[in-house]
């Protein structure tokens, strides 16, 4: 994991008022409407803690403990939220168009991909505290 590629690009598109995050969203909602109902909160405070959550991370990409007990206990939450595997690829992607877009010429193929590795590995640690699925469940 590149810590300084994923530090100074999340530097670069980190706008003021949580101007990415809010972005991301807008993409977020209209490349797939169908999650928008699970957002209960409103998209701002929703914005705030995303960019809060994204900058914890990048934050502690050298504390592995710290990145499986937080992430393993924000996963259990999606879970309750219904948050299914595939959602993850989609907030990936949204992200990530919301960086370039945001980063304009001055986004690099190489912060897509450094990007795409952390999103992924987020991800596979918020599953991983996913309950184990109970017997007869669907
Ligand atoms: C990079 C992965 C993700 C991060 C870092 C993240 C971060 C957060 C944070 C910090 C919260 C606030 C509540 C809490 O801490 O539990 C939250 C809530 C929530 N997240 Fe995520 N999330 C991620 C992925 C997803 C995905 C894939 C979905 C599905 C579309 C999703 C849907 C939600 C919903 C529905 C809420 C509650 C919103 C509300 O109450 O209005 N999240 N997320």
């Amino acid at each position: 994991m590149d810590k300084d590629l994923l530090s100074h690009s999340l530097s670069l598109v980190d706008l003021p008022d949580d101007g990415l995050t809010v972005r991301f969203y807008d993409i977020l909602f209209e490349r797939y409407p169908a999650v928008q109902p699970m957002f209960t909160r409103g998209t701002r405070l929703q914005a705030s803690m995303l960019r809060t959550a994204v900058i914890a991370v990048v934050d502690h990409l050298d504390d592995p403990e710290w990145l499986t007990t937080t992430l393993g206990a924000m996963g259990r939450r999606h879970a309750a939220l219904g948050v299914t595997e595939p959602m993850y690829g989609a907030v990936a992607e949204c992200m990530i168009a919301a960086m370039s877009e945001i980063g304009g010429q001055d986004w690099s193929p190489e912060m897509t991909d450094a990007w795409t590795e952390a999103l992924t590995a987020v991800a596979s640690l918020m599953l991983a505290g996913y309950p184990e699925e109970e017997e007869g469940a669907a």
